[in-house]
């Protein structure tokens, strides 16, 4: 069997052994042919000299080209610290061309190329050190959820992939079913009912790495088809899926990262997440929170802040410490472009030193001037960020502009690991795109009150978060296993008793026949890995991903079906 190329060391020098890989890179020194050889575990070093048997065919090789060699284990004259195998060198007694490269679409060692291009060529790109070792850490992080999981005496059960469609909140992929005529499966968004139903089978602990699809706009942290670690308990409550969790993130960050995350981990309602963050989801690694200075402009003089305030809006502000020299009028104009983004209508800004300038500079005051410093805690130099207009817009665009400043000062300390749980979520949320009210987290979510679900805006939901470093790593809930109280929660989400059945009813059958309480959890396996690998783009941690349009660059899926598949499946394109 093959070894690892790096497992040769000072220790086996002069014997004999065979190695094979891939020419990494290759030297020719004024006579001595240098090779460096590479293999999964990393590089090590072969020689041939002029006077060997093996010379002519070794300037022969090429980049890539994969080889098979024999040799003798020698000791380098100048060792290479920055190598596993340094302090040795193969000289190669024998070498065979197992297969040759044809002239590679970009540099392996050194790649400026186009995502696009290494997306193509995806079985090259991961030949890289660095998607490479994401791999690895991602194999990692499911081996010791595994272990940490099996150790709990919970049982991994795979469920369907065809199935029927999960109301998660995106849109279905679906599959046409060729022997059901115009039927349709839908990949599962999640395997939530499923492991409902597990649990109503008795179960009590379940887990699963489990291969999720939504079909949804993308991002750099969202792909269309991802993997969620899902796990579900019977006769349980929050706290004790939470400590379950966070067990779970103390093995893995430990094994992988070799870091202690200190437990319980720290705990924010989601209002308060909002008002101070203006995020469900709060990148706590900096400071930078959001001021409510409503009441600071109410009596003011400033009509455009005023008259907002009495159509109900507000004044917030985030203070930039000490960088009101960092930032020109034109580097303003940026960030007032980029509130807009967010629905904003303008950026006011306030520079202070002793005395306030700055585009509201002439509404300030001395009163509001003294109400300013003592609430924002203002010190010289420091840059007030205001923003005025319904809750909603202030909060979601200074939640995303403190980010950016954060990450345009360079504000964020590298290999920080911030875990956070963001609890008591409301039951529901307006949908703009369709008009109503829908579950935040998923109808089968138990109510903090099952008779208080009138007040739509206020209801709170058994539901948490759990947030890392400002992403949503991952989320659950308590669920309902009473009949009555599901009916109850999928009429006020606007079901009718008839649509409700005709979707789930075969989860509120089950219900009725003895299914214990329950919750869990999903954390998302590739946000995790993203963090723990130090990467924001999610491609980076999959080994064949879509692109943001959901396409496969390398095979082309999605792709064209001939005449004859359309016509088995019923299907008729338009
Ligand atoms: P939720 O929808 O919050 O919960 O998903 C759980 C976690 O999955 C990850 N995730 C994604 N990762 C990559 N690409 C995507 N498109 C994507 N969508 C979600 C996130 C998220 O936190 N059934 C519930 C879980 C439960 O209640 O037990 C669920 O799916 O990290």
């Amino acid at each position: 069997m093959k070894i690892n190329n790096t497992s040769i060391n000072i220790n086996n020098l002069n014997q004999t052994v065979t190695l094979y890989g891939w020419v990494n890179k290759i030297r020719n020194l004024g006579g001595l042919i240098f090779i460096d050889l590479r293999d999964r575990s990393g590089i090590i070093q072969l020689v041939v000299h002029p006077e060997s048997d093996m010379y002519l065919k070794a300037t022969s090789l090429r980049s890539e080209y994969v080889i098979k060699i024999t040799g003798t284990v020698c000791k380098r004259e100048k060792a290479n610290p920055n190598l596993k195998t340094g302090e040795i060198e193969v000289e190669v007694n024998d070498l065979e061309i197992l297969n040759k490269s044809a002239e590679l679409p970009f540099d392996l060692n050194n790649t400026t190329a186009l995502e696009d291009t290494r997306l193509k060529y995806r079985y090259l790109d991961l030949r890289r050190e660095k998607l490479k070792n994401n791999l690895i850490t991602r194999h990692k992080i499911v081996s010791s959820v595994r272990q940490y999981l099996n150790s709990k005496e919970f049982i991994e059960v795979e469920t369907p992939i065809l199935c029927k469609s999960t109301p998660e909140g995106a849109r279905d992929y679906l599959v046409p079913s060729r022997v059901n005529k115009n039927n349709f499966y839908a990949l599962p968004q999640s395997p939530q009912i499923y492991k409902q139903l597990l649990m109503a089978s008795g179960i009590e602990k379940y887990y699963q790495i489990a291969k999720c699809f939504r079909d949804e706009d993308l991002r750099a942290d969202r792909q269309p088809e991802f993997t969620q670690i899902d796990l579900e308990m019977s006769f349980t409550n929050e706290e004790e899926i939470m400590a379950m969790t966070e067990g779970l993130l103390q093995k893995v960050f430990k094994d992988v990262k070799n870091i202690d995350i200190k437990l319980p981990i720290e705990r924010m309602t989601y209002n308060k997440a909002i008002d101070l963050y203006g995020s469900d989801k709060p990148d706590t690694r900096f400071e930078m929170l959001i001021n409510d200075i409503t009441e600071v402009f109410e009596k003011s003089d400033f009509e455009v802040f005023k008259n907002i305030i009495s159509d109900g809006g507000v004044v917030n502000a985030i203070v930039v410490k000490n960088s009101s020299d960092k930032y020109s009028r034109k580097d303003i104009d940026k960030l007032t472009e980029f509130v807009k983004i967010y629905g904003a209508k303008m950026l006011s800004f306030l520079k202070y030193n002793e005395e306030f300038t700055g585009s509201i500079a002439k509404f300030v005051t001395p009163q509001i001037k003294e109400k300013l410093i003592e609430n924002l805690k203002l010190e010289n130099n420091d840059l007030v960020l205001v923003l005025a207009d319904t809750k909603k817009i202030v909060k979601t665009a200074l939640g995303a502009l403190r980010i950016k400043i954060a990450n345009d000062l360079n504000l964020i300390e590298k290999n920080k690991f911030n875990l956070l749980w963001v609890t008591d979520f409301p039951m529901f949320e307006y949908s703009e795109e369709e008009n109503r009210y829908i579950a935040c987290h998923h109808p089968f979510t138990q109510p903090k009150d099952i008779n208080n679900l009138e007040d739509k805006e206020n209801a709170l939901s058994k539901a948490y978060d759990i947030v890392l470093n400002g992403y949503e790593a991952g989320g659950g809930s308590i669920r309902i296993h009473n009949p009555k109280d599901q009916e109850k929660v999928l009429e006020a989400l606007g079901f009718t008793k008839e649509s409700a059945q005709k979707q789930f009813g075969f989860l509120l059958e089950a219900l009725t026949f003895g299914a214990p309480p329950c919750g869990g959890l999903a954390l998302g396996l590739e946000r995790l890995t993203m963090i723990l690998c130090e990467t924001d783009n999610i491609r980076d941690v999959i080994a064949f991903p879509k692109t943001t349009s959901a396409s496969c660059l390398m095979t082309g899926a999605p792709g064209e079906v001939s005449d004859k598949q359309l016509e088995e499946l019923h299907l008729k394109l338009n």
